[in-house]
């Protein structure tokens, strides 16, 4: 009989440092870091600036998880009063795509990328590990665009794509192209893996992965960040639905990784940590789980029961990407492991979230 790869690791006695603790990410992979069948000692900071992250503070509280109001933006916030610490997961960032677009990048710059600088550091003095989350939109915006499609009654789907090096139907793979522009949010998340590929050479053991969209239950979504979360609220708490770009009919495509499968990802990279450490792995729901924003408007009415109109505004915005699919056989190969979870279970459990809270979110999602 053969082992079969470990998937959660066993961390007592450990102190992990979750930065951006109260987000989306960063208090799902918190609670399950602070499990018993885990068993670290968890510190999750946070500057409460994503509007929502407040809500998570009570639950990181239930489940044993320090919570610290700080700032990753300064080196004596992250210095924890000088707890020691095993290992960073780095969640903390402002990830809208539209950031800077209107002005006002300055704030994302320094979070983004300042923030990692100084976690490296603080892993660096403290000898801790760290699991860098990064985002699939490195990969620059034209190159995107350029991938062939095929049209359909209800999205755009990828082909294959001969000659387009790490590019085919199941998505984009880590070989893809990186040269170009991407977003100043993907330009701050791809100068940050920089600096931790920088940081082995100062015996940071670190894991670098992107990610393509997570959704599920504690994602305050919004227009410019959470679509699928957003989605499903707007059929819970009303609001306008708009397809917006690609001609303006819904036919754009994610992938969609649930919010456990992302934590059960990263905990897996923590059990096979010689696997994974050291490389940059691409990770989503891949092909299987993608969908349109049409497709989507679908399956929300079918679930909440309740349909809505959607507009259409045709002009497309130069941050946005027609298809995007993660092809992660790489990662999948290396830690036995795939996502489990469809986008229909996505949108469902979004929306038991959303109605069995519906008073506690209304200021989050009420338009
Ligand atoms: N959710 C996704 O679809 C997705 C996809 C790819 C990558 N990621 C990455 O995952 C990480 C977590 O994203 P998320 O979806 O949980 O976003 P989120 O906005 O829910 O969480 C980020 C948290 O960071 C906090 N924060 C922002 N600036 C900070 C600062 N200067 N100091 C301390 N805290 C600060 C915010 O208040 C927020 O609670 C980010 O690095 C993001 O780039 C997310």
């Amino acid at each position: 009989m053969t082992d079969s790869p470990a998937t959660q690791p066993r961390l007592t006695g450990a102190t992990v440092l979750v930065t951006g603790g109260a987000g989306f990410v960063g208090s799902a992979i918190a609670r399950r870091l602070a499990a018993p069948d885990v068993g670290a000692r968890v510190v999750a900071l946070d500057n409460l600036r994503r509007h929502g992250s407040e809500l998570n503070v009570p639950l990181l509280a239930a489940a044993g998880v320090e919570f610290i109001h700080g700032d990753v933006r300064s080196a004596d916030d992250l210095a924890l009063g000088g707890r020691a610490i095993d290992l960073i997961v780095e969640c903390a960032a402002e990830p809208s795509v539209l950031a800077g677009y209107g002005g006002g990048s300055r704030y994302m710059v320094e979070s983004n990328l300042g923030g990692v600088a100084n976690c490296l550091e603080l892993a660096r003095e403290q000898g801790a590990k760290m699991l860098f989350l990064s985002t699939s939109r490195v990969y620059p915006v034209a190159q995107v665009n350029a991938l062939a499609v095929r049209e359909t009654e209800t999205r755009f789907a990828l082909v294959e794509q001969p000659g387009v090096a790490g590019a085919s139907a199941e998505g984009i793979a880590e070989g893809f192209a990186l040269a170009g522009v991407r977003t100043l949010y993907g330009a701050t998340k791809l100068a940050g893996e920089l600096l931790v590929a920088e940081y082995a050479a100062y015996d940071v053991e670190s894991v670098v992965t992107r990610f393509g969209v997570i959704s599920g239950p504690g994602q305050m979504g919004k227009v410019d960040q959470g679509v699928f979360a957003l989605w499903m609220a707007r059929h819970v708490f009303g609001g306008e639905l708009q397809y917006q770009g690609w001609g303006g009919a819904g036919k754009q495509v994610r992938d969609v990784m649930h919010i456990d499968d992302a934590c059960d990802l990263l905990l897996a990279q923590l059990a096979q940590w010689p696997a994974v450490v050291g490389r940059t792995w691409n990770a989503g729901g891949g092909r299987v789980n993608s969908l349109s924003l049409l497709e989507t408007t679908a399956l929300c009415t079918e679930i909440s029961g309740t349909r809505r109109g959607a507009s259409s505004d045709p002009e497309t915005h130069p941050s946005d990407v027609r298809v995007y699919i993660t092809d992660q056989r790489a990662l999948s190969a290396a830690l036995a492991w795939t996502p489990r979870r469809s986008p229909r279970q996505v949108l469902g459990d979004l929306h038991t979230w959303m109605t069995a809270n519906e008073t506690m979110l209304a200021p989050v999602f009420r338009p």
